[in-house]
């Protein structure tokens, strides 16, 4: 499974690919905004300095909601980097923009995805990812791991290449339940990537390991 950072905190970034695991990055308007990067060119220079850290795929959404707007913009971000990947709302005329611009080649990741059904229609589509959101299902007392398991057997059944893009993901547990289900693709805050990392019986074994190390230093300097 990739791991994606769902983030577009340039430092945030930096550590995760300093981590050696980074596979891409996913941004959406709200977390652009939470970085203070406003105006069309800023906006477009804070995606090409995501590019420029990360070696995979970079989604950058689209704020238009009808097709030419959103095929106008699609076009203009693929020129920032060919790392980008536009980000497209499930919605009717998503979906008309989804499925012309993958007729271009042009990848695209249609996110806000809350059920099968506009899975399957983004995919048929042609989608290079579909990112279902499991925490905000949660949110609202839904499973949002069964709907990554829905669509997992569905792409499945049908052989379907669209690439499953596990979003909205707040903590770990959402990591290694999207592994275990199949999910291509996670996309988390650095936070929970950083979490997998701990154990508690690690912190104990190396600090035995180095006691132990300490102990026998300090005899052998004793015999001498
Ligand atoms: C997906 O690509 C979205 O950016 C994201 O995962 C949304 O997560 P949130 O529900 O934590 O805002």
């Amino acid at each position: 499974m990739k791991f994606f950072v769902d983030t577009a905190n340039l430092k945030q970034i930096k550590e995760a690919q300093e981590l050696g695991v980074l596979d891409g990055v996913t941004t959406n308007p709200s977390l652009m905004a939470k970085e203070g990067v406003v105006g069309k060119e800023n906006i477009f220079e804070h995606y090409r300095k995501i590019c420029e850290i990360v070696d995979g795929d970079v989604s950058a959404e689209v704020i238009s909601t009808d097709y030419d707007g959103m095929l106008k913009e699609a076009a203009e971000l693929v020129k920032i980097h060919p790392r980008i990947v536009v980000k497209i709302p499930m919605i009717k005329e998503g979906l008309k923009a989804i499925k012309y611009l993958s007729g271009k080649g042009i990848k695209v990741n249609c996110t806000l995805i809350f059920s099968a059904g506009q899975a399957l229609l983004a995919a048929k589509a042609g989608a290079e990812y579909v990112s279902p959101f499991v925490g905000r299902l949660d949110d609202i007392s839904t499973d949002g791991m069964e709907l990554i398991h829905q669509i997992r057997v569905i792409f499945d059944n049908f052989g379907i290449k669209t690439k499953i893009l596990a979003a909205s993901i707040r903590n770990p547990v959402h990591i290694i339940k999207s592994a275990e289900i199949g999910a291509d693709v996670a996309t988390c805050p650095l936070s929970s990537i950083l979490a997998l990392l701990n154990h508690p019986l690690t912190d104990i074994g190396l600090e035995k390991f180095l006691s132990d190390y300490r102990t026998s230093q300090s005899v052998s300097k004793v015999k001498i």
